[in-house]
């Protein structure tokens, strides 16, 4: 359906009035926001800005950035299904982070897929998804983890690749595990940078072990690049590994900065200098918009 922007609103809740406003001034949206109570025993009342008679517009675009997600997925349910009945016949999520889509796979008999499940369910409540860098490693297409009619997949390793070649134009670009080959191969790719993949085997949460790829680091300005940070201790063993090998710096740049508990401690500790990310989560190490990008695509989807 082709969206007349008077016909199209931005809805989001109140901790990401921020990030919405840059969207919405981006995309050239009305921005408003769903109206939350919470219940004393923690059920959730949702308020929808409807119009004068009650209604929505057309085109409901969603913005959840889905970190810390559990919460999010029913306010989601809530406010997609009512947004139904109030008038939108065409609902858009933009969640510049993407939930649950690293357990991609039943690795022990009676493991839930939660991407299979979680990815079924937001495509029962939405007809188009937006993301950015959806950690896609055995399935190659979001669409597949997410049966929606349109599904845009943006990256964050080429806008981060800039500020990397700004910071460090003769970085050597280090991804810390063989899912990162991905993105460093987009990177490097844009400004030739010189780069090399790790080896990685995880044991647990916080356990990894890593194998530096032959690489000539001493005396290097080394960036690492990843899609995430969560515990950070990825991204610590790998600096470490990379200092004992004579890297001159290790600076760390991701597009999700998830950096859960102690993760930037971690990354400090472990002689990590600057920690660069995207504002698809927003965080202190935030450096990289990506409002331009997100509203662009939001764009090509209204004109669909
Ligand atoms: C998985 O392969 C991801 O790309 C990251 O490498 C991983 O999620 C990082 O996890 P952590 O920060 O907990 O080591």
């Amino acid at each position: 359906m082709s969206v007349a922007p008077s016909q199209a609103c931005l809805l989001h809740f109140d901790d990401e009035t921020a990030a919405a406003q840059r969207l919405g001034q981006a995309a050239q949206l009305p921005v408003k926001m769903i109206d939350r109570h919470r219940f004393p025993d923690g059920e959730l009342k949702l308020r929808l800005p409807v119009d004068g008679a009650g209604r929505l517009p057309a085109h409901v675009v969603l913005l959840r950035s889905l970190h810390d997600p559990n919460e999010k997925l029913v306010e989601l349910l809530l406010t997609a299904r009512a947004a139904r009945t109030l008038g939108a016949r065409h609902i858009t999520l933009v969640a510049p982070y993407m939930a649950y889509m690293r357990q991609d796979i039943a690795f022990a008999p009676g493991e839930v897929v939660s991407q299979q499940v979680v990815g079924a369910f937001l495509a029962g409540l939405v007809d188009a998804v937006i993301t950015v860098d959806p950690h896609l490693h055995r399935v190659a297409t979001l669409q597949e983890a997410m049966a929606v009619p349109q599904a845009i997949v943006l990256s964050g390793a080429e806008p981060l690749a800039d500020l990397i070649a700004q910071r460090h134009p003769n970085a050597l670009l280090v991804g810390p595990d063989g899912e990162s080959a991905q993105w460093i191969a987009q990177a490097a790719a844009r400004h030739g940078f010189d780069h090399a993949v790790c080896t990685k085997v995880r044991h647990g949460d916080r356990d990894v072990t890593i194998e530096l790829p032959p690489l000539h680091a001493q005396g290097r300005a080394v960036v690492l690049l990843d899609d995430m940070a969560s515990t950070g201790r990825t991204l610590a063993l790998a600096a470490q590994l990379l200092l004992q090998a004579g890297a001159a710096s290790v600076d760390v740049a991701v597009t999700h900065a998830l950096f859960a508990g102690d993760a930037l401690q971690a990354l400090h500790e472990a002689g990590v200098g600057e920690v660069w990310s995207t504002d698809c989560i927003p965080h202190p190490s935030n450096a990289v918009p990506m409002a331009g990008p997100l509203a662009t695509a939001l764009q090509s989807v209204l004109r669909a």
